[in-house]
C-alpha cells in the first residue's frame, strides 16, 4: 500500500514560509491508496517533522433525488428493474482461510464454500442483459469555457496537427471495477471481492458487487461510448468468470465464456475496437486459499492456462492484447493488508513483492509464448506504469541517483527484463538479497527478454525524485528505512514549495496534472525501452471533491474543468511528442470509461468521464463535459 509522506517543510533561508506537502514514498507510490501516513524530516538541515495527514473519507450518502432537467444528459434504459437495496447492503467477511488448508473442490458446492469466505453478496438491481435504445443521440454540448484565453476549445488546440492514420482514440475500465454481478453466472470470487470487505480497507465502505453493473449494461455502454466517436475501448476480462476455481485442472464456465464473446462481438458491431487486458488486479480467490496466489510458483501455469483458454475463445476478434496491467502496483499491494494475510508460508510482507514480480514475469513470458505458439492474430505486451523522474535539487548527484532508482524500482523491474536486457535493472540486483527477489537462470533470461510487441504506458503524472534525508546508501544498507528498498523520494513540488501541477481529489493524493512532463517522459520511455510502437495506456483525473456531490449537484459534477483541463492539455503535448519529437505513439486511452470502484478509495474517488447515479436502481450514466472535449479534440485531429 501507498506510504504518502507529509512533510511541513520549513524550506531553506531563501524562503521564510511553511509548507504543508506531500512526498509520497516512491518505492510504494501505489496509485490507490492514501491509508498509511508517515513523517519525514526532508532536508535534514532546515525541516520541521509535521502533523500526520488523516485519510480523507468522503463518505456521503447519495440521495435519489434527480433534478428532472438533467434528464436529456442520462442514458435510458428499456428494461424497468426493481429498486435496489443498496443503501441497507452491509458488507462484511471473515478472516482469510490458513493458506493451503482449503480443499480443491470443483463442485457447486466447493464454489459456494469459496464465496462463503467473501461472506454475503449484494444482488444487483438488474440481472439480464439489457437492450438499450440505439443510435444513442448526444445531447447538446456544454458552451465553450470562457474566455477562450482561459481554456483554448479542444478544436482549437493545434489544430493542424494530427494522430497518425489507425490511432486509437480510447477509454479504459477494468472488470472489477465496473462489471459488478461479482456472483452471477458461474464467477468464482476475486481476491479484491474480499479484500474490499476487510475492515479499513476501502475508505467509504463500498464492494464492487454491483458498483456499474457494466455486466448487463455493456451493450448501453459501448454505444454511449461509440456515439463520442471514440474507436477503441480497453477492458480486462475476469479471470473467475471463465475459471471460477483459478486453477488450470478446474472446469470452464461456458457462461463466462459466451458474456465475452457478445461483449467483444459488441464493440465490433459499434466499429470499437476491443483491447483486452486479461489481469486487472483481480485473481481468483480460489488461489490464494489453495497456495498464496502470486507469491507462490505455482501461480505460473495456472496463468498460462487461462491465458490459453482466453485466446482460443476470442482469437480473430481481438487483435491488441494486455497480459498484466500495471504489475508493480498489484505485487505491491500484496505486502500491505490485507493480501499480507494470503501470503504462503515462507513469504512474508518484505519478501511478497519481489517473489510476486518473479513468478508474474514468467506468467507474462508463458503466456507470451504460447500466443505466438498458438499462432494468435494480433499483438501483445503488458501495461506498464509510473514514471521517469528529474532530479528535485538539479545538479545534485544523490538526486538524479534518486531518479534512477525510481526508474529501476518503477518502471524498470519489468520493462528491462521484457525490453531490453531480460534481467533485474542491476540497482535492484545491488540492493536485493536473493531471498528477496530471486535471479533469473540464463533460460530463464531467454524467455523472458522480448516478451513484447510494443511499450504500453499507465502514464498519468512525472514528478522530481530526491535522496532521502539520510542519503542513498546508508538508506541501502538500513532495512528498516521506510524508503528501502528504492530509496528515493518522490517530491511533488519544486525546490521553491511550488506544486508541479494542480491536484486531484484528496482522495488521489498521487496524482497531479503535469502535462509540462509529458514529452521528456515519452522521450526517456522511447530512449531506455525502444520499440517501434508505444501505446498512452491510461491516463485520466479526479476532479476535486467531485464524490462528496449528491445527484442533485449533477450540473456541477458534469462541469469537470479541470479533468478537462487534464486532458486537452495532456492530449495537445502527446501531439507534440509525435510531431516533433518523433515517437511512435499510436493510440490514448483516458481513464475512465465511467466513474467506477477506485480500489481503495471505492466509489468516492471518481475518475469517469461520464458520471454514474450510484442511487439509481437503473445506474443512469451521464456525459461530463471532459467526454465531449475528449469527442471534439479527436474529432479534429484524427486523420480522415
Ligand atoms: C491505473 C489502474 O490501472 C486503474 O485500475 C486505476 O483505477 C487507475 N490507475 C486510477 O487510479
Amino acid at each position: 500500500m501507498a506510504k504518502f509522506l507529509s512533510v511541513v517543510l520549513a524550506t531553506t533561508s531563501l524562503l521564510f514560509r511553511l509548507h504543508v506537502l506531500e512526498v509520497a514514498l516512491s518505492q510504494n507510490a501505489v496509485e490507490t491508496s492514501a491509508l498509511t501516513h508517515t513523517s519525514i524530516v526532508l532536508p535534514s538541515s532546515s525541516a520541521v517533522v509535521s502533523a500526520v495527514l488523516s485519510a480523507t473519507s468522503t463518505n456521503t450518502p447519495l440521495t435519489s433525488i434527480e433534478p428532472s432537467s438533467t434528464l436529456s444528459l442520462t442514458s435510458t434504459i428499456t428494461a424497468a428493474p426493481p429498486l435496489t437495496t443498496t443503501t441497507s447492503f452491509n458488507p462484511s467477511s471473515g478472516p482469510f482461510p490458513p493458506v493451503g488448508s482449503f480443499p480443491r473442490d470443483y463442485s457447486p458446492a466447493g464454489l459456494a464454500k469459496l464465496w462463503d469466505v467473501v461472506g454475503p453478496v449484494e444482488v444487483p438491481p438488474i440481472t439480464t442483459t439489457v437492450i438499450p435504445q440505439t443510435p444513442i443521440v448526444l445531447p447538446s454540448p456544454p458552451p465553450a469555457l470562457y474566455p477562450s484565453f482561459f481554456a483554448v476549445a479542444p478544436e482549437d488546440i493545434l489544430p493542424d496537427l494530427k494522430f497518425p492514420e489507425g490511432f486509437f482514440f480510447g477509454v479504459a475500465s477494468a472488470a472489477y471495477q465496473v462489471e459488478g454481478a461479482v456472483k452471477d453466472e458461474g464467477k468464482g470470487p476475486s481476491l479484491w471481492d474480499w479484500a474490499n470487505r476487510q475492515p479499513g480497507v476501502v475508505v467509504d465502505n463500498t464492494t464492487a458487487d454491483v458498483v456499474d453493473l457494466h455486466y448487463y449494461l455493456y451493450k448501453e455502454d459501448v454505444a454511449r461510448i461509440a456515439a463520442l466517436g471514440v474507436n477503441s475501448h480497453s477492458f480486462s476480462i475476469s479471470w473467475g468468470r471463465i475459471l471460477p476455481f483459478g486453477a488450470a485442472d478446474s472446469p470452464v464456465n461456458q457462461e463466462g465464456i459466451d458474456h465475452y464473446a457478445d461483449v467483444i462481438a459488441t464493440h465490433l458491431q459499434f466499429n470499437v475496437t476491443p483491447v483486452v487486458t486479461l489481469f486487472h488486479w483481480d485473481p481468483p480467490l480460489a488461489l490464494s486459499a489453495y497456495y498464496g496466489g502470486f507469491a507462490s510458483p505455482n501461480i505460473v501455469d495456472d496463468y498460462i492456462h487461462y491465458a490459453k483458454t482466453v485466446f482460443t475463445a476470442y482469437n480473430g476478434s481481438v487483435h491488441t492484447w494486455y497480459t498484466f496491467n500495471e504489475p508493480q502496483v498489484f505485487c505491491s499491494e500484496l505486502a500491505g493488508f490485507p493480501f499480507n494475510l494470503t501470503l504462503p508460508n515462507g513469504v512474508n510482507s518484505s519478501t511478497a513483492q519481489f517473489q510476486c514480480s518473479y513468478y508474474l514475469l514468467k506468467a507474462h513470458a508463458g503466456a507470451v509464448k504460447a500466443f505466438r505458439e498458438m499462432r494468435i492474430t494480433g499483438e501483445i505486451a503488458f501495461k506498464s506504469a509510473d514514471y521517469v523522474g528529474m532530479p528535485w535539487r538539479a545538479n545534485n548527484t544523490e538526486d538524479a541517483l534518486a531518479v534512477e532508482r525510481h526508474a529501476a524500482f518503477g518502471l524498470g523491474i519489468f520493462a528491462d527484463p521484457v525490453y531490453t536486457t531480460g534481467d533485474w535493472p542491476q540497482i535492484l540486483k545491488d540492493t536485493l538479497p536473493p531471498d528477496y527477489l530471486p535471479r533469473f537462470t540464463e533460460e530463464e533470461s531467454k524467455e523472458i527478454l522480448g516478451t513484447a510487441d510494443f511499450f504500453a504506458i499507465d502514464a498519468y503524472r512525472t514528478y522530481w525524485n530526491a535522496a532521502p534525508p539520510e542519503g542513498i546508501d546508508a538508506c541501502v544498507k538500513d532495512f528498516s528505512n521506510p524508503a528501502w528498498p528504492a530509496c528515493n523520494l518522490e517530491v511533488m513540488f519544486d525546490l521553491n514549495g511550488w506544486a508541479s501541477g494542480p491536484a486531484s481529489d484528496p482522495l488521489s493524493p498521487w496524482l497531479q496534472a503535469t502535462p509540462q512532463f509529458l514529452r521528456t517522459s515519452f522521450k526517456e520511455y522511447h530512449r531506455r525501452w525502444p520499440t517501434s510502437k508505444i501505446i498512452f495506456s491510461e491516463f485520466g483525473f479526479t476532479q476535486p471533491f467531485e464524490g462528496t456531490r449528491t445527484p442533485a449537484e449533477l450540473f456541477q459534477i458534469t462541469e469537470d474543468t479541470e479533468r478537462t483541463n487534464y486532458y486537452m492539455t495532456y492530449l495537445g503535448e502527446l501531439l507534440l511528442s509525435i510531431h516533433e519529437d518523433g515517437i511512435p505513439v499510436e493510440g490514448a486511452f483516458a481513464w475512465a470509461i465511467m466513474d467506477n470502484a477506485e480500489w481503495n478509495s471505492g466509489l468516492s474517488a471518481r475518475f469517469g468521464i461520464q458520471y454514474v447515479n450510484y442511487s439509481s436502481p437503473t445506474l443512469e450514466r451521464t456525459y461530463k463535459r471532459s467526454a465531449f472535449a475528449l469527442s471534439e479534440f479527436f474529432r479534429q485531429h484524427l486523420q480522415n
